[in-house]
């Protein structure tokens, strides 16, 4: 499948977030959106699940124009939004909010499978499946928001800045986890990062935002190596 932004336009009132942006993530592969503070890529993200409203272009699954269906149409098609910030219910324990993530799963053998699933990945969330959610580390509710969403078992997931804030050996360990669910799972991930380093380090490709609009695609090998990436998003 081939999810899809094209020659895309959105704003907030009077400020235009992006501006004729064009970008695309097959199932199967893993695509970074780098850019710094207001570049747009929560915008982006937001454009495709139907939160933010678009004023020109397309956002199309498989060819489809899917940008004037309404966010739980576009979570039934299959696309996954974890946001930024971490948004646990932090008074529901883990397994509440992974039963959230599978609100629809009607099937009990296909929930406890996802479960496993989850579960498999992220054994620190089956340690501690009965604390309250709002009482995990930073890294633990990272852990926790990625394995809801995968409770739906989507074809892409959108991850909004999963680094942020976390210890680098945190990161690592969700990062290693992420770059596997394309090699054991149909699913396309596009991963949104200040982290440039960390994102191309797993992702095939990337896009560089800056102000609203596409400034360079390419290889993660070619823009690790990007003078102009180095120099903004690697720090040398
Ligand atoms: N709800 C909103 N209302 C008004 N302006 C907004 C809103 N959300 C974002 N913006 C503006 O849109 C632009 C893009 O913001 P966006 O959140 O998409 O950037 P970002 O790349 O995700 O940044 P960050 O890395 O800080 O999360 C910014 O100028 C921002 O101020
Ligand atoms: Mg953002």
């Amino acid at each position: 499948m081939k999810l899809s932004v094209e020659r895309l336009s959105a704003g907030y009132g009077s400020i235009e977030a992006l501006h004729d942006v064009s970008m695309c993530c097959e199932t199967g592969e893993t695509v970074a959106i780098i850019g710094g503070n207001g570049a747009g890529k929560s915008t982006a993200l937001n454009c495709i699940c139907g939160v933010v409203p678009i004023s020109c272009g397309e956002v199309c699954l498989d060819g489809r124009d899917i940008s004037d269906e309404p966010p739980h149409k576009i979570a039934r098609m299959g696309i996954a939004q974890v946001p930024e910030g971490r948004r646990v219910f932090p008074r529901l324990t883990v397994l509440e909010n992974l039963e959230m993530g599978a609100y629809m799963i009607d099937d009990k053998a296909v929930f406890r499978e996802r479960l496993g699933y989850a579960y498999d990945l992220f054994p620190r969330l089956h340690e501690r499946r009965w604390q309250n959610a709002g009482d995990l580390s930073g890294g633990e509710q990272q852990m926790l928001v990625i394995g809801r969403a995968l409770m739906r078992n989507p074809r892409f997931l959108l991850l909004d800045e999963p680094s942020l804030g976390l210890a680098p050996v945190v990161v690592e360990n969700i990062f290693d986890v992420i770059a596997g669910l394309v090699k054991t799972s149909e699913v396309g991930i596009v991963l949104v990062e200040q982290n440039a380093a960390i994102a191309l380090s797993i992702a095939g490709r990337g896009y560089v935002l800056e102000n609203g609009a596409v400034i360079l695609d390419a290889s993660a090998e070619a823009l690790l190596s990007d003078d102009k990436v180095k120099a903004a998003y690697i720090g040398g």
